[in-house]
């Protein structure tokens, strides 16, 4: 019973969607929630106000003050009042108000007044969703720390398919509850995350680089964020965004790069997952200008060693500092993962086979296995990044108590 007296906001802007917004009161006060629905302009022409507030039982606002009595509506109060606001519909049009705060309704004014989390679930037509401008809304709507519950693909109203429909009430539910059920189990802790790939210069326009997407790291970035961690991403070059505020993002290019910002970074942190495919050499002398093409016979490039990062964070590992490693490996995996576990000093290492489908490089999911120094080893079923960072979280946890 996460919801259980849990005050929420209801945004209701103008969808045909907004016919859903009937089902989620339902849902929430079904679930102890107390919802007080505000309504934009728009919104009363898809749904009345007398079914909502029958359904809320509350009165439902739209207006700065009543056209009956004068009452003055607070929107202020009402962000004050509330543990969660949910914006389910969200149209283009208030979604591009959120992101540029143009104040002109009630909703906007209680979104700005809002301190609690904000949730938003878009719901338009497709090329509507697609187009720059939402999408750059959205964006800017992530860097405030707000949520978006992603649309689905499917029939819109317009008949046309794609990506727009609204999700689900009861998945809109979940996502609230999973949110408040949420542990901050790593409250006033500081975690270092290492991440991507690193770029090894040959000349000007060329470097030896590896497959990282960073996207593992990312999400562990966001999760330990989630949980209350105070994040220091070290990332190489990736294309990926950081969306919560809790994630000091530093980005770099080099293993030597990476390596000076870790050992930075690594004495004032409770938490070390190394999680960047580190290039082991780069090219000794970095060409000036653009290396041209031999005449006849073969190029040598000649390679030296790059720092191993996690190797030398663990030689100056403090009493209760925890570290985490990654094995990526193609053979005798178990063998090179516990090699690598001991020569780094590491509390536990993540080990990925590339011979697992769906795991490794790239993809969304991965298939792990935790190796600690105890000896201990659980295996995982494929799952989501997303998952599977709360898996490895869940382990971090355990250790830095
Ligand atoms: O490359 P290798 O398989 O040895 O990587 C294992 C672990 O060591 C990973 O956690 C990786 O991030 C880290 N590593 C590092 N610096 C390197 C090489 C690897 O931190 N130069």
């Amino acid at each position: 019973m996460t919801l259980k007296d849990k005050h929420i906001i209801l945004g209701i802007t103008g969808s045909i969607a907004a016919y859903k917004a009937a089902y989620i009161i339902r849902g929430l006060v079904k679930k102890g929630a107390e919802v007080q629905v505000v309504i934009t302009p728009a919104g009363k022409e898809f749904i009345t106000p007398l079914t909502l507030s029958t359904l809320s039982s509350h009165p439902v606002i739209s207006e700065f003050f009543s056209n009956r009595d004068g009452t003055w509506n607070s929107h202020v109060d009402l962000g004050l009042w509330a543990d969660a606001m949910l914006i389910a519909p969200a149209t283009a049009s208030t979604i591009g108000k959120m992101a540029n705060g143009i104040a002109d309704n009630m909703l906007i004014t209680t979104y700005l007044s809002c301190k609690a989390p904000v949730f938003v679930a878009p719901a338009m037509d497709l090329d509507m969703f697609a187009h720059p401008s939402t999408q750059q809304n959205l964006e800017h709507l992530r860097s405030f720390g707000n949520r978006i519950i992603e649309p689905t693909e499917g029939e819109l109203a317009s008949h046309l398919v794609g990506k727009g429909r609204m999700e689900e009430p009861d998945k809109i539910i979940e996502v609230l509850e999973d949110f408040f059920a949420a542990r901050k189990d790593l409250e006033k802790k500081k975690i270092l995350i290492t991440a991507g790939p690193t770029y090894e210069k040959i000349d000007p326009v060329r470097f030896i680089g590896n497959y990282s997407s960073g996207k593992m790291g990312f999400a562990l970035a966001e999760v330990c964020a989630e949980r209350g961690a105070e994040v220091t991403l070290v990332a190489g070059p990736v294309s990926l965004k950081t969306h919560h505020p809790a994630i000091k993002r530093i980005d770099v290019e080099s293993a030597g790069e990476m390596y000076q910002v870790a050992m930075e970074a690594f004495p004032g942190s409770d938490a070390a997952i190394l999680c960047a495919a580190v290039a082991d050499y780069r090219p000794e002398n970095a060409s000036e200008q653009k290396i041209k093409r031999e005449t006849k016979g073969d190029m040598t490039l000649h390679l030296v060693p790059n720092p191993d990062i996690a190797a030398s964070l663990g030689a100056i590992k403090r009493e209760g500092q925890v570290m985490v490693g990654f094995a990526l490996e193609t053979n005798n995996e178990a063998t090179h993962a516990e090699g690598k576990l001991k020569r780094k000093n590491l509390d536990f290492i993540v080990l990925n086979s590339l011979r697992d489908q769906g795991a490794g490089f790239r993809c969304d999911t991965n298939k792990i296995t935790i190796i600690d120094d105890a000896g201990g080893v659980t295996s995982y079923p494929l799952k989501s990044k997303r998952e599977v960072a709360s898996d490895i979280v869940n382990k971090l946890v355990t250790l830095l108590r």
